[in-house]
């Protein structure tokens, strides 16, 4: 075989067959196909497109360049949770503990932010001495005792995905339904789960902003993970807004924290809500999506959860104590309100603006070497439709260096759009894609 053939047949508009694939995908991880074939061949798929044979083909060969986690030591079903990405999403904080609290096994590798968008693990590093890094021995045998462990991704997950991935990113192919649907999934199903429980988010804070376009990778992620024997559903929700009020590291722990012990905000607990019922059916706890509910409510009302959280925290080496005691997480030395300069109502805020907010504070990440600050961030004080009064304050800004505080705070007042008219919030969880179809949530 040919790479030069296999970029002229995919230019051409022809379909590639499974061998043909598996070919470019472990012989560019070899560093035998260089980057210039490559690029020009993910340029071809960029035009070309993939049919749904060849995004499943492209994902299992992605999945297997490298290790695949082997969970069979843990008992039960593992349900994997993932999230496509947004500004204060702090779900798997939250869901985690809940639903390790229920008794279902999670066992999870998490990345850490770039961008506009944080990860969780660098937010679990708020916790004092919280180790991300476990052998696979200790991440299994935390699993077997304790229903949760949460640490960072191996170094030799899906390694074809990292090395294209970083190929896509100065080609201008990122934007490619079956590329990211393959990308985003030889991950998950190289992490080993049984069953992936898929949050795909649309709108201004969004890697799709459209909702048409959000329902469509959701189509392919949960046609490849089905494909691949693993039950997988898509739950698309709203990223118009963030998610929660918090966001920046510690302010989100700290928020988690406290919808864990039932003081959270309405959208982020409803949320995890949703997504822990898909997580509890997919995992043989009931058949029914009410009844799952019920039992997450549960653990929250009679704090099991939070405990959880503690007990994850603790059997990762940090201070559970932070658990109880939040003022204990680092404090930034600079706290400032901002008062609106308008009255009206929150008609939109540009979700991806106040992602930059955090950013400029130091609070996420420019590049991969970035180092963060994770006592900066910011915290909203009005969602979309509530009213605002001239000189109220909107928000919160945490930070420890007055030249980007100015910065930040007039990228936060221009993320806000405030009307005379009162205005309405989207709907937070708006359709279910299953192996069966789309539905209005
Ligand atoms: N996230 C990923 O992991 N891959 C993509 O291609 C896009 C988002």
């Amino acid at each position: 075989m040919r790479m030069y053939d296999l970029i002229e047949k995919k230019r051409d508009g022809f379909e590639l067959d499974t061998d043909e694939i598996r070919y470019i995908i472990s012989e560019y991880t070899n560093g035998n196909i260089p980057d210039y074939q490559m690029s020009a061949f993910l340029m071809a798929v960029y035009f070309k497109g993939m049919n749904k044979r060849e995004t499943l083909d492209l994902t299992m060969a992605m999945r297997d360049s490298g290790d695949i986690l082997d969970l069979s030591g843990i008992e039960g079903i593992k349900v994997d949770k993932h999230s496509t990405g947004g500004v204060g999403d702090k779900v798997s904080l939250v869901l985690g503990p809940m639903v390790a609290a229920c008794g279902v096994p999670v066992a999870k590798m998490s990345g850490r932010g770039l961008g506009h968008t944080g990860g969780t693990i660098d937010k679990l590093e708020s916790f004092e001495g919280y180790s991300t890094t476990l052998s696979e021995e200790k991440f299994i045998s935390n699993v077997n005792n304790i229903k949760i462990a949460i640490a960072s991704q191996t170094a030799n997950l899906a390694p074809a995905d990292k090395k294209i991935y970083a190929l896509r990113d100065v080609t201008a192919t990122v934007d490619n339904i079956s590329l990211i649907a393959s990308s985003i999934m030889s991950k998950k199903l190289a992490s080993g789960a049984d069953a992936i429980v898929l949050d795909v988010k649309t709108g201004s804070g969004a890697f799709m902003k459209e909702e048409k376009d959000a329902i469509t990778l959701a189509q392919e992620m949960v046609s490849i993970g089905n494909g691949a024997g693993k039950d997988t559903i898509a739950i698309i929700t709203d990223m118009d807004q963030p998610l929660g009020y918090a966001v920046g590291n510690a302010l989100e722990v700290k928020e988690a924290i406290d919808t864990l012990d039932g003081n959270g905000p309405d959208d982020l607990i409803e949320l995890c809500y949703v997504l822990g019922s898909y997580m509890l059916v997919a995992a043989g706890k009931t058949e029914d999506a009410d009844m799952a509910r019920v039992m997450l409510e549960k653990v929250v009302e009679d704090k099991s959860a939070l405990n959880k959280l503690a007990e994850l925290v603790e059997a990762q080496g940090g201070d559970k104590s932070f658990v109880y005691e939040t003022e204990k997480f680092s404090k930034p030395s600079i706290i400032m309100e901002v008062p609106s300069v308008e009255t009206g109502f929150v008609e939109k805020i540009d979700t991806s603006d106040i992602g930059a907010v955090s950013l400029i504070l130091g609070g996420g990440r420019e590049t991969k070497e970035s180092e963060i600050d994770l006592s900066v961030g910011v915290v909203l004080r009005k969602k979309v439709g509530d009213k605002v009064e001239q000189g109220e304050n909107i928000a919160t800004l945490y930070a420890n260096d007055l030249n980007k505080l100015s910065l930040a705070k007039d990228r936060l007042l221009n993320a806000f759009c405030i009307t005379v008219t009162p205005a309405k919030a989207q709907p937070l969880i708006k359709w279910i894609v299953g192996k069966n179809g789309v539905k209005r949530y």
